[in-house]
């Protein structure tokens, strides 16, 4: 077993199997996960020829949700926040690295959509976000032709990424050997939607087996393609900042009380 240790990302031992891609040990907390599968993802998968051919329906990757100690329980409920570790081994969906599902979040307010934010711990992560369609066609009622944005973001082990209101996200592991670990601080009062980005049979982008972004055909908006930086959100790990001070990610929650998203 190779350990992958974790500990200085929050106040207890966690310990991840790098062949397994599990958590083999956090602290006194119970271990509970969900699996996303391959067939969970068809909808979104751009090589239909591979996905046709497969016959299992094997693991893609694992989310431990809420994964919080029994005393700082209260103060993540109190707030309505939740914190997460997603595990993403490394694979091939055929053509393409493995991927995300990939969803939007729904509306805190009107305009504000939940924001969200992530913390790579291990490995390294491409964060794609596509802005919501919904203002396009608002534009276009208007007869402009302005295209939709896809912002992508190319993060490490310590970096931090923030999904700002208005953007769905798909994470993909650009990696052949490593894991990508990471860890998200959300809103625990919304569900994800998962539509848009099914119905389009994946993001805007994909990034295919040879390094190279392809566009997606389904998608046939204009589009506009930048690239930007992790944040710095904090100055200490999400969860350790959380607990010392919960009050600065009221933004999560109420996203109209942040300014400067990008
Ligand atoms: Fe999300």
């Amino acid at each position: 077993m190779v350990i992958i240790d974790l500990s200085k990302f929050v106040p207890f031992e966690l310990e991840v199997d790098k062949e397994t891609s599990k958590i083999v040990k956090a602290g006194d907390i119970e271990l509970v996960f969900s699996t996303r599968k391959l067939f969970d993802m068809k909808d979104v998968i751009y090589d239909k020829n591979w996905l046709n051919s497969q016959q299992e329906n094997f693991d893609l990757y694992y989310m431990y949700r809420d994964l919080t100690r029994d005393e700082d329980k209260p103060i993540f409920q109190k707030h309505g926040v939740r914190f997460d570790i997603t595990i993403i081994p490394p694979n091939f969906l055929g053509a393409e690295y493995i991927k995300t599902t990939g969803h939007f979040h729904p509306e805190a307010k009107e305009g504000f959509s939940f924001p969200e934010v992530y913390e790579v711990m291990f490995g390294k992560g491409l964060y794609l976000l596509q802005k919501e369609k919904k203002e396009q066609k608002k534009k276009r009622k208007n007869k402009t032709l302005d295209p939709y944005e896809v912002l992508i973001i190319s993060a490490k082990a310590g970096d931090q990424i923030l999904i700002p209101p208005g953007y769905g996200h798909v994470t993909i592991n650009p990696s052949k050997e490593t894991p990508l670990i990471m860890n998200n601080l959300v809103s625990s009062e919304f569900s994800s939607i998962y539509e848009p980005i099914k119905k389009q049979k994946g993001a805007v982008y994909l990034y295919h087996h040879k390094e190279v972004w392809i566009r997606n055909p389904t998608c046939k908006d204009k589009v506009i393609v930048k690239e930007k930086f992790p944040s710095k959100i904090v100055d200490k790990p999400f969860y350790l900042s959380f607990i010392e001070n919960p009050e600065q990610w009221i933004f999560l929650n109420e996203p109209w009380t942040k300014e400067n998203w990008l």
